[in-house]
């Protein structure tokens, strides 16, 4: 199960895949997730503290692990085939959830300063992850599809676009579903998060039937998630909260899909 979660930064795409991925932890599958937004923090949602955190390096900023996977010992010129499957056991960081988490850090478009050798390993790193393992994996990212070259794209089973009523959200979903559909992806569903009424929930609704996008589901606002965030806790183990429930339903009806 390959799983991507992408929407406008705030709608709750980290809690959304954290919850999908202890979810998924928690029926027995191996579970990987992968932080790929340029501002990380999937790891305090998995449980880590900030200090463990704040030790994380992302595989992007590596430099020493990017320069032993690309350097040719000549400048500019740089490998392109290296092995990725070491990185994942080296650098994949065990959180207290049992899920196993990888940082990946920014992947500059091209142009932008280049950030070449660094985007090489990111990209190859995501598509073994993707294509050749057999763990599910849950990437967090942000609003776009940089990271997925299209071979990693085809192989994704389903992107989550998520948004809340917030027009600018929603307009940013219809951006992503065109830039994933257009990189191949095969499944791409809409997620209503931050739902707090009637109005709301319509909103969201009447947005994708007129876009002809598909919603998987609706994620409540769920102050109780807002609360543990503010005591600096993981909302994720609290099975009660309204919001984690519906996060579960959502990861169940995924495997379903998946498997039916
Ligand atoms: N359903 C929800 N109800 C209440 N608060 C939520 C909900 N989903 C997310 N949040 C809160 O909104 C903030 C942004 O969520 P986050 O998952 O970090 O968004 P993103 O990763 O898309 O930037 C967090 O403080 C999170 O706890
Ligand atoms: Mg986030």
């Amino acid at each position: 199960m390959k799983i991507a979660v992408s929407g406008k930064g705030g709608v709750g795409k980290t809690l959304i895949a954290g919850g999908i991925a202890y979810s998924f932890a928690e029926k027995g599958l191996k579970t990987i997730a992968i932080d790929a937004d340029s501002s990380p923090n999937l790891a305090l949602t998995l449980g880590l503290t900030p200090q463990e955190a704040r030790k994380i390096v992302p595989i992007s900023e590596n430099k020493e692990l990017i320069e032993a996977k690309t350097s040719t010992g000549y400048g500019g010129v740089y490998r392109l085939s290296f092995s990725v499957d070491d990185i994942v056991r080296e650098y994949s960081v065990e959180t207290p959830l049992g899920i196993h988490l990888i940082v990946m850090g920014t992947v500059k478009s091209a142009g932008a300063g280049c950030a070449c050798p660094a985007n090489a390993v990111v990209r190859a790193l995501l598509r073994h992850l993707v294509v050749e393992r057999n763990e599910a994996v849950i990437l967090d990212m942000e609003a776009g599809v940089e990271h997925l070259g299209r071979g990693t794209a085809k192989n994704v089973d389903t992107m989550l676009v998520v948004a809340d009523a917030n027009m600018k959200a929603l307009e940013t979903a219809k951006h992503i579903h065109e830039l994933a559909s257009n990189a191949g992806v095969k499944q791409i569903l809409l997620v209503g998060n931050k739902i707090g009424n009637a109005t709301q929930r319509r909103t969201v609704e009447d947005f994708s039937e007129k876009h002809d996008i598909k919603t998987l589901d609706f994620v409540p606002f769920d102050a109780e998630v807002v609360e543990a965030e503010m005591r600096g806790e993981t909302p994720l183990k609290h099975s009660e909260f309204e919001a984690m429930q519906a996060i579960k339903r959502l990861s169940d009806r995924l495997l379903a899909t998946k498997n039916g």
